[in-house]
């Protein structure tokens, strides 16, 4: 069994500045993430005592922390790696193209993304998913860490919605969190991860 582990980042904690603070970076990474890896390790630990001793009493709420923590994880590993201290301020080539075709323009995209985001109840993430039943992009309210998305639709771009990842800099200014956001997405990362979904892993769910 493998056990998960904290990626390090590709830029600097103060690369993403004035957008997001080093500190929120720092805090974000090093506490709230490790946490979750450390989280998504020990349920998993714990599932295989409950195992060995045939209690499977314990198993439904080890199972629940572990979805919880496991989406933590994954959730903030592909986070990271959506955000770039150098962001392009639109997307290109066909990932440019979807976006124009599912949602008539990048403006129109931009406005139903951010509404999305800004009428997360509670803490959650709003997601740009490719779903792959209907071959569509797709705009997603994702709850907690783990609820509320179909299964196989598979996630392009997240922004954390949950207060550790804005309020140092943004206290209850949501909105200005989220314009900050269009400044530093790393679109080619975005771009490479509709081209692996269409072309990878959708065969395993398209009916
Ligand atoms: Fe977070």
């Amino acid at each position: 069994m493998t056990d998960f582990t904290l990626p390090e980042l590709d830029y600097d904690y103060s690369a993403l500045e004035p957008h997001i603070s080093a500190r929120i970076m720092e805090l974000h990474h090093s506490k709230h993430h490790q946490t979750y890896v450390t989280g998504a390790n020990t349920a998993l630990e714990k599932l295989a005592e409950a195992r060995e001793k045939g209690d499977y009493a314990t198993t439904p709420k080890l199972l629940k922390d572990l979805q919880f923590n496991l989406g933590g994880h994954t959730n903030h590993s592909i986070f990271w790696k959506n955000l770039s201290p150098e962001g392009q301020e639109r997307p290109e080539g066909e990932l440019a193209a979807a976006i124009d075709e599912y949602f008539g323009s990048f403006e129109a995209f931009q406005q139903q993304f951010t509404s999305a985001a800004l009428t997360i109840q509670g803490s959650g993430w709003a997601i740009l998913a490719y779903e792959p039943v209907g071959g569509n992009v797709v705009i997603e309210q994702f709850y907690d860490q783990q609820n509320g998305v179909p299964v196989g639709t598979i996630p392009l771009l997240m922004l954390d919605m949950w207060e550790h990842a804005f309020y140092l800099d943004y206290q209850n200014v949501k909105p200005d969190y989220v314009k900050a956001f269009w400044n530093i997405i790393n679109w080619s990362d975005v771009a490479a991860r509709l081209e692996a979904a269409r072309s990878g892993a959708s065969k395993l769910i398209t009916p």
